[in-house]
């Protein structure tokens, strides 16, 4: 195909941003696609999405990332576009408790809609207000272990940590991708001089 011919990345991933309204979700994705922060808050509508291309592992990665409305009301269409997500990010707010207790519903709404391996991850956004911090590390790290997700502290605002979190879930995803092929690779072997009916 065109596509392949003129590939001009080695991995693309889709990365689908959920979380409560206000936490920070559009200020996230315009701060890792622009490095930019843009103070005046519009609560996202719908959906939108980004793209930006990363070198992980000395790869190409292409990334797109969907931006996610938090408010309730728009729910039925948000949540369409969690199918074919590589990787879900959960975001609150560092400020906000609530946005915190908050996560176990996002975990269980997304799991409704997508397989349970695909990657999810935590961005606890506004880490540059730690004076206000309202969620404790004890609490977090409580979430962890239960849950098994990584959180990873961020601020759209200061653009601390960004690139970091989405290094990290984008090295797990390349590292899953290798590894399943590896194992069609290995499968193939052990499968010699099988033909397939349709062969
Ligand atoms: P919805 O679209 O309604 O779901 O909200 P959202 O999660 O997309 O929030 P948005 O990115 O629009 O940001 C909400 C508010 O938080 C805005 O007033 C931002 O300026 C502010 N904000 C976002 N990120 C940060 C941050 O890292 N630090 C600080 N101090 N404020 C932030
Ligand atoms: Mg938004």
């Amino acid at each position: 195909s065109i596509l392949s011919k003129n590939k001009d990345y080695d991995y693309i991933f889709k990365i689908v941003l959920v979380g409560d309204t206000c936490v920070g979700k559009s200020c996230i994705l315009v701060r890792f696609s622009d490095d930019i922060f843009v103070d005046n808050y519009v609560t996202t509508i719908g959906v939108d999405f980004r793209f930006k291309t990363m070198i992980v592992k000395n790869k190409v990665a292409k990334i797109q990332i969907w931006d996610t409305a938090g408010q309730e009301r728009y729910r039925s269409i948000t949540t369409a576009y969690y199918r074919g997500a590589a990787a879900i990010l959960i975001c609150c707010d560092m400020t906000n408790k609530e946005s915190f207790n908050n996560l176990s519903n996002w975990i269980e709404e997304v799991s409704k809609y997508i397989d349970q391996d695909i990657d999810k991850m935590v961005l606890m956004n506004k880490c540059d207000l730690s004076s206000e911090r309202k969620v404790d590390s004890t609490d977090v790290s409580k979430f962890e272990k239960e849950k098994g997700i990584k959180v990873m502290e961020v601020s759209a605002k200061t653009g601390q940590g960004i690139d970091k979190a989405f290094e990290y879930i984008i090295e797990k995803l390349i590292n899953k991708n290798d590894k399943n092929n590896k194992n069609n690779m290995v499968l193939q072997g052990e499968n010699n001089g099988f033909k397939p009916p349709c062969c």
